[in-house]
């Protein structure tokens, strides 16, 4: 079930160089969410109707609160970054499918999380139970990582080598010795695209969360869809919606 609220701004910081977490609290939309699965957050300026996707990065259900956290890189971002306490955001979610958690039963899960897809890994993480991996690829600047390592344990990989391995995920992977069962992924295409690669080569079962720009956010308007290697129920074509029939495939169904 989807809701669009008009919602109160709990608190807002700024956590690394441009990337803001922002507490937001709901009526209804927490309580309805999922790991994996995100919100249409609206901007106030008239000149942009639509509104950005943003995954959840924690849900709390009791207190009916969500947390994003988010890189500024235009002007919506820009202006929700200038929100404060009290302030009042509309939101439309929860959105998307989610992590399937059904899968991870019993089995040692791998989270590998790139840049600003590191935040639905938390979430994720916490909603796990059992024996949790997580991977973080950072370019240089950390954040989340302690609340990552409260969930799981946590290795760091850094495109500059200032903090864990030097190089992305898959370079910590391998450093480390890391072994999986199965894989939760959400970061850049080209990450995925390896991570995908690396799943295959060791039979080990992907899960991988795709950005893709959106507009109407809920499967109507087809902006966001990438190819499939099944044909799609909806359009009848190699086609999924990642809004709608994603964020979260499994790799073996998506062209990366
Ligand atoms: C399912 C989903 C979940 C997302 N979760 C997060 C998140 O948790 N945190 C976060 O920081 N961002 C997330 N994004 C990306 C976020 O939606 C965009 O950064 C945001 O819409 C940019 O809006 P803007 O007005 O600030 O910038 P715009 O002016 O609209 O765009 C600025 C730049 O960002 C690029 N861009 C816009 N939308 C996307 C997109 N969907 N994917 C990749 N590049 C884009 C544009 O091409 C342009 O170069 C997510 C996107 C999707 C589809
Ligand atoms: S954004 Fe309209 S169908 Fe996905």
């Amino acid at each position: 079930m989807k809701i669009k609220e008009c919602c109160t701004v709990i608190s807002q910081e700024c956590i690394a160089k441009d990337i803001y977490s922002m507490w937001i609290s709901t009526k209804a939309i927490a309580r309805e969410a999922k790991p994996g699965q995100f919100v249409s957050v609206y901007t106030k300026d008239a000149s942009r109707l639509l509104p950005r996707p943003i995954s959840l990065c924690e849900i709390d259900r009791e207190k009916d609160a969500l947390r994003i956290v988010y890189r500024i890189a235009g002007d919506g971002t820009r202006e929700f970054s200038r929100l404060r306490a009290g302030d009042t955001i509309d939101i439309l979610g929860p959105l998307g499918n989610g992590f399937p958690l059904e899968e991870a039963k019993g089995k040692r899960v791998m989270l590998m999380g790139g840049g600003i897809g590191i935040p639905p890994m938390l979430e994720t993480a916490k909603a796990i139970q059992g024996e949790k991996i997580i991977v973080s690829g950072y370019r240089d600047e950390l954040f989340l990582t302690e609340e990552l390592n409260a969930a799981g344990q946590l290795y760091l990989a850094t495109e500059d080598g200032s903090a864990g391995t030097k190089g992305n995920v898959l370079d910590a992977v391998k450093a480390n010795r890391l072994e999986a069962d199965l894989i939760f992924a959400c970061g850049p295409t080209p990450m995925l695209r390896a991570i995908k690669a690396y799943a295959l080569d060791k039979g080990i079962p992907c899960w991988v969360s795709m950005e893709e720009k959106m507009a109407c956010g809920i499967g109507a308007c087809l902006a966001c869809v990438c190819k499939s290697t099944e044909v799609d129920g909806h359009s009848q074509v190699h086609n999924k919606r990642i809004c709608k029939d994603g964020p979260v495939f499994l790799s073996t169904e998506v062209e990366l």
